[in-house]
Formats: C-alpha cells, structure tokens, sequence
C-alpha cells in the first residue's frame, strides 16, 4: 500500500490497479467505413477548419470558435457568431471526438460528418450559403486541387466538405498527460494530492459515475443541477422526465484549458465545479440519481482539483494552415 494513501480509506494495490486499467488510452483513432482515413483529406480538413471564407462575411473560421490555444474551445461562456449574434451555449472543445457517440450538448449530431456544414449554413453563426461557398472554393485553384487528390473524381459539394472537415477533426486527439505517464507506471509523474485525487474521483465522489473511460465521458446525458431555463435534450425528446435539464457528459482531457465550464459556461474555475458536486446544486425531479450530497472536507476538493489537472498535456501547437489564395482576376 503506497503511503499516498490513508491506511484505513486507501485501495489495495489491486484495487487501484484495476482503477488505473479503466482509463488506458487507445492506440489507434478510429475512422468510419463510409469515410476512412486519408492524409489528403486530414490537410484538406486542416485547411477548411482555419479558413474564413467558409463564413458569409470571410471573418470567421471554425476555429474562431473552436481554437486550438484554448484546448479547441473559445474560452468564453457561450459562443459568438455572425454579427456579433451571441450563442445559447458554449462552444466545446472538438478534442477526441473520432470515439464520440453523439455530437452537441444535447446529442442531436449523430456524426461528425453530419455536424460539419450545420455551422457553415448557421445564420447565428457562420451565415454562409453552400451554392455560394461550392462557387468560391471552386474558383480557387488550390482547393480545386486539393478536393481533386482527396475525393479523386468527386465534385465539390456539401458532403466532400463535410467529410474532409470530419476527418482533420478525427486527428485532433490530447496528447499524452501526467496522469498518463502516471498510469503506465512511473510514480513520480503525478504528486500525493493528485493520487489521492485519483481515488476520491473513483470512490467517495462518484465523479467516474459518468466521467469514465479514457476520455472521461459515459457519453451520455445528465441533469447536474445548474441552475438555468436551457432543458437540453428534454427539448428534443419532450416528455422524458430525466432528460430535463441533460447535458451531454464533457470529456475531461485537458480540462485545465478550458475554462468556463458547463454548456453555459457558468462555472469558471475547477475548485467552484468540485464544490457544485459537494452541495451547490438544486434539487429537482430530473437531477441524476448520481448526484449528490458529497460531503468533501477541503483537503479532498484540494486533491480532486490537483487529480484534475493532471489530465492536461501539453500537445504540440497545430499550425495554422496555409491556405490557398484566390485568383486574382
Ligand atoms: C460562432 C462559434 C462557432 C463556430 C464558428 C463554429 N462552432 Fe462548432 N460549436 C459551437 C457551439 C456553441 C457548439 C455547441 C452547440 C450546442 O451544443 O447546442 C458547437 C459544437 C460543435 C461540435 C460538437 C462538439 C461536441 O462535443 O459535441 C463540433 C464537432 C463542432 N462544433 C465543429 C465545428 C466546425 C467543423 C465548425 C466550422 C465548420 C464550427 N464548429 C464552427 C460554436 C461554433
Ligand atoms: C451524473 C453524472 C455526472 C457526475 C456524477 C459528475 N459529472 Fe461532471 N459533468 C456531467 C455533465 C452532464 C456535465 C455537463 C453539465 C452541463 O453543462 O449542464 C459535467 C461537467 C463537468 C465539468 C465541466 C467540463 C466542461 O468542459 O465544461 C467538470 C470539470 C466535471 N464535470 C467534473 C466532475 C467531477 C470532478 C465530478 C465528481 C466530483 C463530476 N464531474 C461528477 C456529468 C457528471
């Protein structure tokens, strides 16, 4: 038994060991049949995913909301678009979504390809018009080429975007972490608080009730208990008294980047989140089964927050893409 923890409330070695398997990472991305990997369509997604000219005024870029120097999110409490239009929810990070099961804070994305024109055509947010966008990648030559060595034979269209877009999305994995190199044996990656941490997350927190796997997300849909009027998935599937109030599960990987937190951004520091869990949130018919009353001294919010942190890497910075120019008649 390792003296990180306290004799009496520690795990067996065994016990933390099968702790630690749970949350090992995979070793290869996964790509659909319907759209396999292929590096031309990863720098032609690249490309796409930085360009402005995807939006009707050629201001804004998926990466305007989704940046990569801010864990692929925005850092704001909900999105901007278009116009300065101000957005119900916050933009998520698009980091590790190749295993994701659905898309969007209330699920109703079913793949990546199917989310990637929805921004684009958004008047909220990129107000583009696709007959208008096909015109101007059309015109550039770079792009005329780039889509022709990627979808050989194929014009550009709406699902030729798409696909490319969802396959540079699929690359965009977390790196590797402390918690980690932890994981894989070396002790010294991760301090005390944070192993302590680790345990409190499994056991008495029951925060792996939904944060779990490698990802840290069930992929699935829960009331937390914040407190505003967005009902989230009970929109879509009215009637369904647990779908009230549900959010989809956020990964955790990375977290340290991404603050505010929670689909409304109304949560802006990782201490403040551990409290919402230990007591800060309304009771309701909806709430998760799984959220309650945690009862957590200080020293255990302080060692959830230290685990917490050890879940960010510091991944190689993605460039910003050279894109092609247009044609200058
Ligand atoms: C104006 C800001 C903005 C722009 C521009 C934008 N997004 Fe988003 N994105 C959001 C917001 C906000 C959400 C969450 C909306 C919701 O769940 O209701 C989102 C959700 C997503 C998701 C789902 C993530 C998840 O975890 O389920 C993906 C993928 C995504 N966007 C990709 C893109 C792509 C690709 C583009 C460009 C074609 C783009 N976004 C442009 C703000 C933006
Ligand atoms: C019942 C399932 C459930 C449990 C238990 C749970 N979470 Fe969550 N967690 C969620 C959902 C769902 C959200 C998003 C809620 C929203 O935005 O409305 C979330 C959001 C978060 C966020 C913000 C992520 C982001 O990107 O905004 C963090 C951090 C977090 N949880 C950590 C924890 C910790 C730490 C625990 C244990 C103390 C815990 N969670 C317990 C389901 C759960």
């Amino acid at each position: 038994m390792s003296a990180a923890f306290s004799a009496n409330a520690g795990p067996t070695d065994a016990e933390l060991a099968k702790m630690k398997l749970q949350y090992q990472r995979p070793e290869t991305v996964p790509f659909p049949k319907d759209n396999p990997f292929s590096q031309a369509k990863v720098d032609l997604g690249h490309k796409l995913f930085f360009d402005p000219r995807l939006s009707g005024t050629s201001t804004m870029s998926c990466a305007s909301c989704h940046n990569p120097g801010l864990s692929w999110g925005d850092g704001l409490a909900t999105g901007v678009g278009s116009a300065a239009n101000k957005l119900g929810r916050r933009s998520p990070t698009i980091l590790n979504l190749a295993w994701a099961e659905s898309l969007m804070w209330d699920g109703r994305a079913g793949s990546l390809e199917e989310q990637a024109t929805g921004p684009i055509e958004a008047k909220v947010e990129m107000n583009q018009s696709m007959p208008r966008l096909l015109t101007t990648l059309g015109d550039i030559p770079g792009y005329r080429a780039a889509f022709q060595v990627a979808f050989p034979g194929e014009p550009i269209s709406a699902k030729t975007i798409a696909k490319a877009i969802a396959t540079f999305e699929r690359t965009v994995v977390s790196g590797q972490a402390p918690f980690d190199r932890w994981i894989e044996g070396d002790e010294k990656a991760i301090d005390d608080a944070a192993k302590r941490g680790f345990v409190t997350f499994n056991t008495k927190a029951n925060c792996s009730a939904c944060h779990s796997g490698w990802r840290f997300t069930d992929d699935s849909f829960h009331d937390i208990g914040l407190t505003d009027g967005d009902l989230g998935k009970g929109k879509l599937v009215p009637g369904v008294e647990p779908l009230l109030h549900a959010f989809k599960t956020p990964g955790l990987r990375n977290i340290a980047g991404r603050a505010p937190y929670m689909h409304n951004g109304s949560v802006t520091t990782m201490a403040t989140v551990v409290r919402h869990y230990s007591d800060g949130f309304v009771q309701r018919p909806s709430l998760s089964p799984e959220v309650y009353k945690l009862k957590l001294t200080e020293n255990e919010i302080h060692d959830l927050v230290a685990f917490l942190k050890t879940l960010t890497s510091t991944d190689a910075t993605i460039a910003v893409p050279v894109l092609p120019i247009s044609e200058v008649n």
